[in-house]
């Protein structure tokens, strides 16, 4: 699968309403919205509020990456403010059976975010659980980082677990993804690639968009 999920982390806060109908234009999937609570990441971005205004206006699914701790305790009110997936990080979370159980119960899907240091291997047993598996290709907390290259490694690594345990999550790519690395992204096994700053500072987002889904 080529989807791609543009981040608003790298939208005009002044006006995101016409970043939103751009992407709602577009060839884009879904729209990645990054909370951050400047304790899991040394950043702080938007919160349910903000996801809340954004779904109004949305006409594709919210794929809202909580870089946050203690995530379970916002699983329900994001889901409330329009979230349709929700990944949130395994350095963050003790319980992740559970979490993605809470999150699977508010009838929304569930994904597990991985740090660029922590091993793919960790999630052998949840696998089977999840609907997606968010690989960070940069350290999380800010838009416009380079990729770090051995991410490659890890997508083929995952993709070969979920193929090995006939799973059906789906693997999304999240830092430094730009029309340069999108092909080999795909190929590498990737189904899902996060983009900010490749979008939304380019001179013509919308062709940016396009580009990076047809990348294969
Ligand atoms: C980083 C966020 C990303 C970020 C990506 O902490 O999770 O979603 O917005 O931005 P770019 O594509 O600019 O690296
Ligand atoms: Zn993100």
């Amino acid at each position: 699968m080529n989807l791609i999920a543009p981040s608003l982390l790298s939208a005009n806060f002044l006006n995101l309403e016409d970043d939103i109908e751009m992407v709602n234009r577009s060839e884009a999937d879904w729209f990645h919205c990054d909370v951050m609570d400047g304790r899991f990441v040394p950043n702080i971005s938007f919160g349910i509020p903000v996801v809340q205004a954004i779904k109004k206006k949305a006409q594709k699914p919210l794929d809202v990456h909580l870089m946050i701790v203690e995530p379970e305790k916002y699983f329900e009110a994001f889901a409330k403010a329009g979230a349709d997936i929700i990944t949130f990080h395994y350095e963050a979370c003790n319980h992740i059976h559970r979490a993605v159980q809470q999150i699977k119960a508010l009838g929304i899907h569930a994904g597990v975010v991985l740090n660029p240091h922590t091993p793919v291997a960790v999630l052998e047993d949840i696998l089977a659980d999840l609907d997606l598996v968010l690989l960070m290709s940069v350290n999380p907390g800010f838009g416009g980082q380079k990729f770090i290259e051995r991410t490659y490694e890890k997508i083929r690594k995952l993709r070969l677990m979920i193929t090995e345990q006939n799973a059906t999550a789906l693997i999304e790519v999240d830092g430094g993804v730009n029309t340069q690395n999108a092909k080999a992204l795909f190929e590498a096994g990737a189904d899902v690639l996060v983009a900010g700053n490749a979008v939304f500072k380019s001179e013509n987002p919308m062709e940016t968009i396009r580009l990076i889904k047809h990348a294969v």
